[in-house]
């Protein structure tokens, strides 16, 4: 059987793209959001080493747009490509589709109620590149990979319960593939941020660092809210934390905190960072 090796979640922003082209990691904007990394890097190479990663992300309008929108897909594909504009970042490598592990996903989670798209043919943006790309900055990437989206583009979104719950499902789809490989979690988005409207620029650091708290302690803490709420508490795209909840969703009950990072502000976006792994 596999083995879930952790959870890692963190926020995603165009601009990471073009810090990374510019090699603008030592520079004192960026230098305290790409140090966070150097503990993960060390995490994934001396404990996780995993074999295969599931990408929770959402989608931005890339692959899905407004007029076919599904609130869960899961890819399929041998190959996944970047076609983010985004800050015009260069071509990341394609990531490798683990496709045995996709289809084992799909059918247990089909299998478990939810009612998904599956998308044998994906292109992926920068909420999937770019965390990938501050995991592994060599862009050799030594894991292939399976998306998992979440719409949080069109409402209505999934609540943050149906989420948890998700990842909850994905957990044990991990856990029951009969493959001998480690599967690590990575979930992006949030955390809290709004791009847009009257409250653009709006960052909630009491929340963000209370929902990370809460991930460690009582994981279901923001299954509590609405969509609305969320949304009040977060910015309209801080309900990117949906992702965080799903992976978490799928670590078990307990936790253990490997690394924490939070960061204010990258671009318009508070940032996060977390690492977890399952106490067996
Ligand atoms: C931006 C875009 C995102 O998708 C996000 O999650 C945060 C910030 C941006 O354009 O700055
Ligand atoms: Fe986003």
């Amino acid at each position: 059987m596999a083995t879930l090796v952790g959870g890692i979640t963190t926020s995603h922003v165009p601009a990471i793209g073009r810090a990374i082209a510019k090699n603008l990691q030592s520079d004192p904007y960026w230098k305290p959001f790409f140090d966070g990394f150097a503990p993960v890097h060390r995490w994934l190479e001396a404990e996780a080493k995993p074999d295969v990663v599931v990408v929770v992300y959402n989608d931005h309008g890339l692959n899905f747009f407004l007029d076919k929108m599904p609130t869960f897909a899961v890819g399929a594909a041998a190959e996944y490509r970047n076609a983010d504009e985004g800050w015009g970042i260069p071509q990341v490598p394609p990531f490798t589709g683990e496709q045995d592990l996709s289809w084992h996903l799909i059918d247990s989670l089909i299998g478990d109620d939810f009612d998904l798209t599956t998308c044998q043919e994906m292109v992926v943006d920068h909420a999937f590149t770019l965390p990938m790309a501050l995991l592994w900055p060599t862009q050799v990437w030594p894991v292939k990979v399976v998306p998992v989206c979440i719409n949080t583009v069109q409402f209505p979104l999934p609540s943050a319960k149906r989420c948890y719950a998700l990842g909850e499902a994905i957990g044990r789809a991990v856990r029951s593939w009969k493959n001998d490989q480690r599967v690590l979690v990575l979930g992006t988005g949030g955390l809290s941020h709004q791009l847009d409207g009257q409250r653009a620029g709006f960052i909630n650091k009491d929340f963000d660092l209370q929902f990370m708290e809460s991930l460690v302690h009582d994981p279901r803490w923001a299954t509590q809210f609405s969509i609305h709420e969320l949304v009040e508490k977060t910015g309209t795209q801080g309900v990117e934390l949906l992702m965080w909840l799903a992976t978490r969703g799928a670590l078990g009950d307990e936790v253990r905190r490997v690394h924490q990072n939070y960061h204010i502000p990258i671009s318009n976006t508070a940032s996060g960072l977390m690492v977890m792994a399952p106490r067996d």
